[in-house]
């Protein structure tokens, strides 16, 4: 009854940022992203009759409480009741990259003990259903499940169950590279779910927001399809502005930038003018993401480097789903 599994983190291109249903946690609009090897999360699970409760370790710290230690345990009993098992886990989860900063680590976190926790359980679940299991511990975890180019689906279900995220193309079909430009230190002060929640409660820009997104997913995917470039430069722009703009437009407003994330932005889109292809996107954190093609990996990499607003870079290909390891 134990399990390791590995999953990487994904970046969308274009963002989900909104809920249809909070208790399945399934998304109001779809999302599409690139999984991308080079950062990854290593989970450990074990079930043992003897626990009392579930426990959690953190790169080797204990966590004894919190929203994280509320969210694994809400999660394991999910598994728990798919598999008719009543006994409690021990989970081991570490990143190499810093957790809870932007990074998407809800992503590749929940996706990497979706696959270990199933296993352990003695689960043996399609691809699609294990995506939609990783939703309802984090609704980017669900693309996690599936390597290189994904689509996540909204779905119609009132249960979640066609909320699921399938490939679009394998992470060999297009050789971008992924630059994580570090803006700040520590952690972000308004997660995701939270803010999501905020935006769609008070920003009047919510409902602009969500209708925009199918056509957002449509040029992106074609975009990817072609491996058209500056297509897929303006949707992704586009998509994380939009975003974006919806969560400032909320009461208060929720700005997840600071200077050097606009400053980044404005450069990577100078570059772009003067002839450098390289894209940015944003998530729920001030770093700033930029695609480039691998052709020119080492000009965007020393770019980048080289720019004193930029604290730490890490770079990342596509990469495969999260899957099972020795
Ligand atoms: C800005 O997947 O973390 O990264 O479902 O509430 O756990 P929950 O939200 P989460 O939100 C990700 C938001 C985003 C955009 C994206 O990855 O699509």
């Amino acid at each position: 009854m134990r399990s390791t599994a590995v999953a990487h983190p994904n970046i969308a291109l274009v963002k989900y940022w909104g809920k249809r249903n909070v208790e399945y946690n399934i998304p109001a609009a779809g999302s599409l992203s690139v999984t991308l090897q080079g950062l990854e999360t290593e989970t450990h699970v074990e079930f043992d009759e003897s626990l009392a409760h579930d426990e959690l370790k953190l790169d080797g710290d204990p966590v004894g409480s919190g929203r994280m230690l509320d969210r694994v345990e809400d999660f394991l009993g999910l598994v728990r009741g798919y598999a008719g098992t009543t006994a409690h886990a021990r989970v081991e989860t570490r990143n190499n990259f810093p957790t809870g900063a932007g990074l998407a680590s809800s992503a590749s976190g929940f996706a990497a003990l979706t696959v270990a926790a199933c296993d352990a359980a003695g689960l043996d679940l399609p691809r699609r259903e294990m995506s939609a299991l990783a939703r309802r511990g984090s609704g980017s975890a669900a693309r996690s499940i599936f390597g290189g180019y994904v689509e996540m689906k909204p779905g119609e279900a009132d249960d979640g169950s066609d909320a699921v995220a399938m490939q679009i193309a394998e992470a060999d079909h297009w050789d971008l590279r992924c630059f994580v430009g570090v803006t700040a230190e520590g952690k972000k002060k308004v997660g995701s779910t939270e803010g999501m929640m905020h935006t769609e409660r008070s920003s009047p820009y919510y409902e602009a927001w969500i209708d925009q997104v199918p056509r957002d997913i449509e040029t992106a995917r074609q975009a990817v399809r072609t491996r058209d470039f500056d297509e897929l430069a303006e949707v992704a722009e586009s998509s994380c502005l939009q975003m974006h703009a919806s969560a400032i437009a909320a009461e208060p407003g929720i700005i997840y930038w600071n200077g050097a994330t606009v400053e980044l932005m404005k450069a990577v889109r100078e570059q772009r003018e003067s002839g450098l292809p390289m894209f940015f996107t944003v998530d729920a954190g001030p770093h700033v993401k930029v695609f480039c093609p691998k052709d020119h990996e080492d000009d965007v990499s020393s770019w980048l480097a080289d720019r004193d607003d930029v604290m730490d870079v890490y770079e990342a290909v596509p990469g495969p789903g999260a899957h099972l390891v020795e």
